[in-house]
């Protein structure tokens, strides 16, 4: 029987790719046979690229409209076309809302809303070309259930299932699922922590909400990644699948 998990021949976007469940996606997806293209505002995205054997690097911010389209085409041009996008970009903010700025606000909305917006905007004409196509789109366990102190990125990342449901709908038989995941060890989870007074202790606050109490890792998460971009779920559209070790579900 063929490996489902086996990505031979598929062109891949993924964004936020420099660094975390990005990059780890990427170098996965390399090793399972994938073309793949790595976007990221960080240029250290182009070093990541060789490193993982990624096809092309390209530095871009994904709430800039004009600079995702660029790198779209680019990423296209470059792969021969596109059947396969992984949306990971993304910031965290942790602050009451009366604390907040409108521009706090309007960033993380830009970033991690609007960003996956202007990606799949931008290469659903690729994909519909495609057999087999497929989105995802990393949420997060925070767009299911809120967390205090998280309203932009809460949400952002409810709107980002939304968008994910919506989208399925509207590219089928283009696959669109979005992951959601709990704590995953990287930079973005370790900066909500290590700057607090007492970092151990928050740390301990923070798996306390957890079943499985412990950070997984970004090649973890990426492995879930790669199970809703194979045709190991070539039946799920539509989902927002929890990798969040217990938190959401109860
Ligand atoms: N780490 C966790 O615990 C966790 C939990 C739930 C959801 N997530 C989500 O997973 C995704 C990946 O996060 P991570 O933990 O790997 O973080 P990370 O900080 O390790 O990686 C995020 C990457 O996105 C890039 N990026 C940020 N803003 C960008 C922009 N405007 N344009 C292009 N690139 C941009 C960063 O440069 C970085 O390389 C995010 O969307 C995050 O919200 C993470």
């Amino acid at each position: 029987m063929a490996d489902v998990h086996d990505l031979s021949g598929r062109r891949v976007l993924v964004t936020g790719a420099a660094s975390g469940i990005g990059r780890a996606t990427a170098e996965l997806f390399v090793q399972r046979g994938a073309r793949v293209a790595l976007l990221d505002r960080d240029r250290h995205v182009e070093k990541v690229a060789a490193e993982v054997g990624g096809t092309i690097g390209l530095v871009g911010d994904v709430a800039d409209e004009g600079a995702v389209a660029r790198s779209v085409a680019v990423a296209a041009a470059k792969l021969d076309g596109l059947d396969g996008v992984v949306n990971s970009a993304g910031i965290d903010l942790v602050k009451p809302v009366t604390e907040m700025t409108p521009e706090e606000w309007n960033r993380l909305l830009a970033v991690n809303l609007s960003g996956p917006f202007h990606v799949c905007r931008a290469a659903a004409p690729y994909l519909r070309q495609a057999s087999e196509a497929t989105v995802v789109n990393v949420a997060s366990g925070a767009g299911l259930v809120p967390l205090k102190h998280r309203t932009a990125y809460c949400a952002s990342k409810a709107g980002l299932v939304m968008f994910t449901k919506t989208l399925a709908i509207e590219l089928a038989p283009v696959r669109v699922n979005a992951f959601c995941p709990g704590i995953i060890d990287t930079p973005l989870f370790r900066q909500s922590f290590e700057n607090e007074p007492d970092p151990d202790a928050e740390l301990r606050r923070i798996l306390d909400r957890y079943l499985i109490k412990r950070a997984a890792t970004p090649e973890e998460a990426a492995q879930i990644v790669l199970f809703l971009t194979s045709r190991a779920s070539s039946i799920m559209t539509g989902v927002a699948l929890a990798g969040d070790a217990g938190r959401t579900f109860h």
